[in-house]
């Protein structure tokens, strides 16, 4: 009996301590690897094969018997996407699903302030919380190769080094709210004509100084959880499940220990799926976004093909238990974090990060005679002309179209802005695109306009005869072959007659100003005839506030051009090489559906943007890290650590920025670095380091700019290493690529 109690109290303690006992893999105190190896040990083939692909256009399925909830996932990069059904891309016409616009990739980079990309990546995390998504598809880093390129505006410009900085605390306010990023598109998808068939050639070199320096950050830096496959090749394999951009260089060299996403429909194949470093697949079947199979989701290269391919012994679960891995680690960073805030959706802060982002990055491209800020003694009437100034710009574009709760138009900030005090009066000038729609989310707009192209522009300029001011708010747009998703642009040229518009309007007013918005550089052949010029990008719920203040200077502008602004299309390496869009030949591999395949050869090498035109001495008409302020400054007194720097030593130059003018505003110093003497054909200057500084009138400030070796190196294409050599350099010191105002040279020792 006595034995018989004390087997009952024993299984009884131990019933106890099983139903207290919480499994390794739910316990929070437990390191995460830990709680990985727990779970994979207990999931069934069947589970681990699930996590691993689509299960709705935007989610993956969790594990619910150990309680991993779904993943949710959207675009990006610019504002949280509206929800679409569950299989279909039709809206699931939710009625909170309204969001924040950002100002788009390029304006963000053009503030030249990763403060900003900070504010930027928290305010879009707290938004995605609220939406219930656990990753952001973005942001982007595509170096911008030629202006013709359709996404560009959802990247950060031409340069390396910019894009490099200002990505990396994007990624980390966004990931600080417990939501990943997915940085895209990884790699080389730096134009969109033919982008599932174009096959980039490359040297390593171009490929590891230009186009790899961004992503490389994003992952070492700012430790990004995710980053999607672009849809384009390289080496002859989709980016999606490449040997050597994914198992080689991101997850070998760069030690990435999060999980590859296939971008929407960039997966072609089982085999390559399986060995080629892909993690999650999304999108098959969709083309990206038009074409569609049903739920399809049991046919996806990487669910019964692969599951198939195990139970057949054609693969072992090495790989297998690899992805899984990964996305446990991603659900661990994420869906199961208890500690993440709730977030929430179109808050004054979020509007307010937009407009100061927005603010920071306007660009005043030009202003002749200082006719801007607009004087109020002087503006009695203002003329505002053209389609972009009543255009909703945050539908189109592609997967970063958005469904905003609010969007300021220019002509409207304007109106609000000057109130009854100045008549601020509308000519339409052009007629572009009315349409207004995307993916089943329309503006409302009714912008349809019959008259001939040269009644509006008689209209215009009839109007501009009695106005102190006339704004024309131009550009670009988000329809197809413009800034959009999918094509290219077909002309560097403003389309919809504007050129004749603003030429006309040119001949009747003294007092002009071109607002353009883009993502891309715009042949201006008018613009010796306009006074001011403002790069107003895709600014998103803000735009018409931002705009007006820094038409009236209650925000002084400060941004920066994040890529080159040619005067013509030849001046661009991409072109004058004559390598876009590349050559046509049969496919090696026609797994993925296509027969032929478009060679992209990147002739100009590492000489993109500023290091193309400074190579070959071509004026471009505004360079890369120009921008103009409405108050002026002085750079001064650079100086030097030491003379000399040592392989693992570091070096920092100081400089002293005075504002001399009347107003409060910011300038930002650029450092580049020059090679004086090297073994390989080098770019004139690169940029290495760069500060904004807010300085109020007559203030002056220090600012410091640290550099070590990596600024003085090159990539070895010999030894596959990167490489500085013993010598003298220049530091470059100046407030854009094509003013530099000081230098000083020293050793590398
Ligand atoms: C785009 C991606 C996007 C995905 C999902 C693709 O067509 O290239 O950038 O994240 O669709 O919408």
């Amino acid at each position: 009996m006595k034995h018989f109690i004390t087997i009952c109290m024993m299984v009884v303690c131990s019933m106890t301590a099983n139903a207290q006992q919480t499994p390794i893999y739910l316990d929070d105190a437990k390191p995460i690897e830990q709680r990985i190896d727990d779970a994979i040990a207990r999931m069934t083939l069947q589970e681990k094969i699930r996590v691993i692909h689509a299960q709705s256009k935007f989610s993956s399925a969790g594990i619910p018997r150990l309680g991993f909830p779904d993943f949710w996932t959207d675009d990006g990069p610019h504002g949280v996407r509206p929800d679409v059904l569950w299989d279909e891309w039709d809206q699931a016409g939710q009625t909170n699903d309204s969001c924040v616009a950002f100002p788009a990739l390029t304006c963000l980079a053009a503030t030249w302030n990763p403060d900003m990309s900070l504010i930027y990546g928290k305010s879009l995390g707290e938004e995605a919380l609220y939406r219930g998504k656990d990753m952001i598809l973005g942001p982007g880093v595509n170096i911008n190769r030629t202006p013709l390129g359709g996404r560009n505006f959802e990247y950060m410009g031409e340069d390396p080094y910019l894009a490099s900085t200002m990505v990396v605390p994007y990624v980390q306010g966004l990931q600080s709210m417990g939501v990943s990023a997915c940085v895209k598109h990884y790699c080389l998808n730096n134009d969109e004509e033919y982008r599932h068939q174009v096959n980039v050639v490359v040297s390593d070199r171009a490929l590891h100084e230009i186009y790899l320096p961004a992503f490389k950050a994003a992952v070492e830096q700012g430790k990004a959880w995710a980053i999607m496959g672009a849809y384009n090749l390289y080496k002859d394999e989709h980016n999606c499940h490449n040997q050597y951009t994914l198992n080689k260089i991101l997850k070998g060299d760069w030690a990435f220990d999060g999980v590859v996403v296939s971008d929407w429909g960039g997966c072609h194949d089982t085999d390559q799926a399986v060995k080629n470093g892909l993690d999650m697949e999304f999108g098959s079947w969709t083309n990206g976004l038009s074409a569609g199979t049903s739920n399809a989701y049991d046919n996806y290269f990487l669910a019964t093909p692969y599951i198939i391919g195990i139970q057949s012994g054609k693969y072992t679960t090495k790989e297998l238990d690899d992805k899984v891995r990964r996305v446990l680690r991603l659900f661990f960073r994420t869906t199961m974090n208890r500690n993440r805030p709730h977030g929430f959706l179109c808050s004054e802060s979020h509007y307010e990060a937009a407009r100061r982002i927005a603010d920071e990055g306007i660009v005043l491209l030009q202003n002749k005679g200082n006719i801007l800020p607009i004087d109020r003694n002087k503006a009695k009437r203002i003329l505002v002309v053209g389609e972009n100034a009543i255009k909703m710009m945050t539908v189109g574009g592609g997967s970063s179209s958005l469904k905003v709760q609010r969007e300021i138009l220019p002509l409207e900030g304007l109106r609000q802005r000057f109130g009854n005090d100045v008549v601020v009066d509308y000519a339409r000038g052009y007629v572009g695109d009315v349409s207004g729609e995307y993916n089943g989310v329309t503006t409302g707009q009714k912008l349809k306009d019959n008259r001939s192209e040269s009644k509006l522009i008689a209209e215009a300029v009839e109007k501009a005869k009695n106005a102190d001011y006339v704004i024309v708010v131009g550009g670009l747009n988000k329809s197809d072959y413009q800034d959009c998703e999918g094509h290219d642009r077909k002309q560097y040229e403003l389309p919809y007659a504007q050129n004749r518009l603003i030429e006309a309007l040119a001949k009747t007013t003294k007092r002009l100003v071109y607002v353009n918005i883009s993502g891309n550089a715009v042949a201006m052949p008018w613009k010796d005839k306009v006074g001011a010029i403002v790069q107003a990008w895709f600014i998103g719920s803000e735009a018409g506030n931002a705009i007006t203040d820094v038409l009236t200077g209650d925000a002084n502008p400060s941004g920066k051009l994040p890529f080159t602004w040619y005067a013509s299309l030849n001046d661009c390496g991409a072109h004058a090489l004559n390598t876009y869009p590349g050559t046509w030949r049969s496919a090696k591999d026609k797994s993925a559906g296509f027969s032929k395949i478009i060679d992209e050869e990147y002739k100009e090498g590492v000489y993109v943007g500023y290091r193309w035109t400074d190579k070959n001495n071509i004026k471009p008409t505004f360079a890369f890290g120009h921008g103009l302020s409405y108050t002026t400054f002085s750079m001064s007194n650079l100086r030097q650590s030491a003379k000399e720097m040592t392989r693992d030593g570091k070096l920092t130059f100081t400089v002293t920025v005075k504002n001399t003018g009347s107003k409060r505003g910011a300038e930002t110093v650029q450092l580049y670095i020059k090679d004086i003497k090297s073994s390989v054909d080098r770019p004139v200057k690169e940029l290495k380091g760069f500060k904004k500084v807010w300085l109020e009138p007559g203030e002056q400030k220090d600012v410091d700019m640290t550099i070590d070796n990596n600024a003085l190196a090159y990539y070895d294409e010999t030894t596959g290493t990167w490489k500085s050599e013993d010598g003298e350099f220049d530091a470059l010191v100046g407030n854009a690529s094509d003013n530099i105002m000081l230098k000083s040279r020293f050793m590398l020792k």
